[in-house]
């Protein structure tokens, strides 16, 4: 028998298959499988000659061919096939063993497996991991929660493997049992955001300001040169200067416009509401999915529904730098909005995250590094942040753009385009910078029809009004 693999990769599909290849060609060994062993065959038909790869066809063998403590990446997809797998490999593994779950798993799942497998002796890392197929290759961010010593098992890898900017590499460690996928939970639905950001703004171009596709694919290019620089920015122009390859025009417009979504997202909204932390952007950006989606309905209701027609005769070069000013600051509120949430998921869990080191591995190998997120490591390196909005890098940049900002959403309701991220973030930006709000009012309400009580302003204590007898108001805590 030839000398033990370092590691083990099971789930072949391309992410697994890529991740094993970026492993392999970092110097370590790996030892590949797949449920279904055929693929396994292939990717030693493609693979083998790249790197010390070991095929094998059945678990028994996967396990056998690891040195221990092992190692086992799992790279399959999120929910029951997690299970699945664990339950397969964890009977064959010994005290110590690691399996480190690679895929987009829902953060109680991770909790919950962490817990199982420790009790069984067996130690867990859920690890998030963004960059695509190509990252996953050449370089990807990673998120790990586990133990401390889990880790240290495999930091030298991982480190290894990931993306580096200015020498130091997007991988660190997270927190405790479901941190890690937390964090990649919240990646992603700030991804849902900035993608739904930058789709309002393509609206807004095409058909208020009336340019064309490949004018429209230009402007991005252009704004990739400066604060908006990132790789969705990047991606979109390419995505728009696309041409159709199989007729004349561009490509966007023979794509379906109903959005798809794996949960992700989601995940990110509900554990928001669940936080009770105002996550309007990503939330927007969800709920904008589930309406392109009523395709059939909305054709109907785009014949009956009066509105606006818009009438793209706005001045252009005007509208241009406003919806530029528009979705930096409604980027910079959907950040806000997602570090306000690790802040709390933190705070709840008892985690601890360091997110300026969340900003740091962000910068890099991920889905929505940006430019950016260098400003957000630069605003965690100055001390506390309370809100990203408020340390002054970022007020300022939203304040120079904040008449812009209003501008281009006068523009969209007045012609009838749909931004709802941006508006829901000029809302947030509006309710959260307001001493006094109109909120007075719930409770007043709420204290009349159910007696739920108020404080006031200039008293300690509860209060409540009895409204339909008498119209006195009562201590109700004394
Ligand atoms: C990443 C991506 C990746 C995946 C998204 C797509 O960070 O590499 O986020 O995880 O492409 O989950 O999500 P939807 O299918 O929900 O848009």
């Amino acid at each position: 028998m030839s000398e033990k693999s370092q590691i083990g990769v099971t789930g072949l599909a391309v992410m697994g298959a890529n991740l094993a290849r970026n492993i392999g060609r970092n110097g370590w060994s790996v030892a590949v499988h797949n449920r279904s062993p055929e693929k396994t065959r292939h990717f030693m038909a493609e693979y083998a000659s790249e790197a010390d790869f070991t095929g094998t066809e059945s678990s028994e063998e996967f396990v056998e061919a690891l040195a221990r403590p092992r190692k086992i990446i799992i790279m399959v997809k999120a929910g029951a096939p997690v299970d699945g797998v664990i339950e397969e490999l964890a009977p064959l593994l010994d005290d110590g063993d690691i399996l480190i779950d690679a895929g987009n798993s829902h953060f109680p799942d991770t909790k919950r497996r962490t817990a199982e497998l420790e009790e069984r002796g067996l130690r867990f890392l859920g690890v998030g991991v963004s960059g695509g197929e190509e990252g996953a290759l050449l370089g990807p961010s990673i998120m790990p929660g586990g133990t401390r010593e889990a880790y240290a098992e495999v930091e030298e890898i991982f480190t290894k493997i990931a993306a580096q900017v200015d020498g130091t590499p997007c991988c660190t460690f997270v927190g405790p049992d479901g941190a890690g996928h937390y964090v990649k939970m919240v990646h992603n639905g700030i991804e849902y955001a900035d993608i739904q950001l930058i789709t309002e703004a393509y609206d807004l171009m095409r058909n208020v300001a009336g340019l064309t596709v490949p004018e429209i694919a230009k402007t991005f290019e252009e704004w990739n040169e400066g604060d908006l620089e990132s790789f969705l920015i990047e991606i979109t122009a390419k995505v728009l200067a696309k041409q159709d390859p199989q007729g004349d025009g561009p490509l966007i417009d023979v794509i379906v416009d109903q959005a798809e979504q794996k949960g992700t997202g989601r995940w990110t909204s509900e554990d928001a509401l669940e936080l009770g932390v105002p996550l309007t952007a990503i939330t927007e950006a969800v709920f904008a999915r589930a309406l392109s989606s009523l395709k059939d309905e909305r054709t109907a209701a785009s014949k009956i529904l009066a509105g606006p027609e818009p009438a793209k005769t706005e001045d252009r070069r005007e509208l241009l730098d406003d919806i530029q000013h528009a979705l930096y600051a409604s980027k910079v509120v959907a950040y806000a909005q997602g570090f306000q949430q690790m802040a709390a998921a933190s705070e709840k869990e008892g985690w601890d995250l360091d997110l300026g080191a969340m900003a740091t591995i962000w910068r890099g190998g991920c889905i929505i590094r940006a430019r950016f997120l260098d400003r957000i490591k630069e605003a965690y390196d100055d001390g506390e942040v309370v809100n990203l909005l408020t340390v002054p890098y970022f007020r300022d940049a939203v304040a120079s753009g904040d008449a812009a900002w209003r501008r281009v959403i006068n523009a969209a309701v007045d012609q009838g385009v749909a931004v709802p991220a941006f508006t829901s973030s000029l809302a947030y930006y509006d309710g959260y910078r307001r001493e006094h709000g109109p909120a007075g009012l719930i409770q007043g309400l709420r204290d009349y029809f159910g007696a739920h009580t108020y404080r006031r302003t200039d008293a300690e204590g509860s209060y409540h009004v009895r409204w339909p007898q008498d119209g006195a108001e009562v201590r109700t805590d004394a």
